[in-house]
């Protein structure tokens, strides 16, 4: 099998899956994820472009630090959601995203997955045969088009309480695509709702001029439009959202893999306001 279709920003989900997949071999690694090597070996023809001769390195030194922290911070997010009782979880822009077979979700869990049509495909093509550990629901869409409608026409219930997750997608859209796409997570948010994604953090200028100094990583630079940039966090305190930052550099120590180059990119929870939710 090829990638056969699976092109533009989709392409960069396979150098994350690269990236988990280094880590899923190391004795000492954060989090597995045993599929992670199954897409990239699948994946050879992109993957050889995307991280062929020197620009798996200059991934692995720029973003493989931020992605193996961001994997295992966003697990224990979502666990900790489903331990407190949340039972709907969307993973927007999800990629090759693994969660829903290998965390241990509670049972009558619902996670919906939203990403591009061609990258779902050859997705759906590597998980063919799997077993899901939750009840997964696969939404191919835009997300700068009308998704909220493709997610409540799949079962979402905009009732219940939902952890989101938003990962490595923000900075692909420009200012007024991430506040349209922000605007109905809120409104699709019943009190109690939690999200997480990434927030610049300090330093972050610094890693934007190392990117641009690395001729590898024009291709990636030439997508990226900033989200929110700065405003993220004072976006979603003003739309209601309770919010809190968490420094990338202290959850490297956290877990071990102390690096002060690790807090270019944070981290930020938030729940929705309007009912007490404990352990965000
Ligand atoms: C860097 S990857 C991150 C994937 C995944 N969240 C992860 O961390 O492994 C970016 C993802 O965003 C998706 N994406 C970018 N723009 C999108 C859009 N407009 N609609 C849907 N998905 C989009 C891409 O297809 C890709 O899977």
């Amino acid at each position: 099998m090829t990638t056969g279709n699976v092109s533009g920003v989709s392409r960069t989900a396979i150098g994350v899956a690269w990236l988990r997949a280094k880590e899923h071999a190391r004795l000492d690694r954060l989090f597995e994820d045993p599929y992670a090597g199954a897409f990239v070996r699948r994946a050879r023809d992109t993957l050889a472009r995307e991280t062929g001769s020197s620009r798996g390195g200059a991934l692995g030194e720029l973003f493989g630090l931020h992605v193996v922290l961001r994997t295992r911070f966003y697990d224990d997010y979502l666990l900790a959601a489903a331990e407190a009782g949340c039972r709907q979880v969307v993973i927007l822009a999800a990629g090759l995203d693994a969660r829903a077979f290998r965390l241990a979700w509670p049972a009558h869990t619902r996670l919906f997955e939203l990403d591009l049509p061609d990258l779902l495909e050859f997705k759906e093509q590597v998980l063919a045969g799997h077993t899901p550990r939750a009840e997964r629901t696969v939404i191919p869409v835009d997300l700068r088009e009308d998704w909220p409608a493709a997610l409540t026409g799949a079962g979402f219930r905009r009732d219940e309480p939902t952890a989101w997750l938003i990962e490595g997608l923000l900075v692909y859209l420009s200012p007024d695509e991430a506040s349209a796409l922000l605007t109905a997570v809120g409104d699709l948010s019943a009190p109690g709702s939690r999200l997480a994604c990434e927030h610049r953090g300090k330093g972050s200028e610094q890693l934007l001029a190392k990117v641009a100094a690395t001729p590898e990583m024009h291709g990636v630079l030439a997508m990226w439009k900033g989200g929110l940039g700065t405003e993220l966090a004072g976006w979603l305190t003003g739309a209601g959202w309770r919010v809190r930052t968490h420094d990338g550099e202290a959850l490297a120590a956290r877990y071990g893999r102390d690096d002060p180059g690790a807090s270019t990119i944070s981290f930020l929870t938030a729940v929705r306001e309007g009912q007490e939710t404990h352990g965000q």
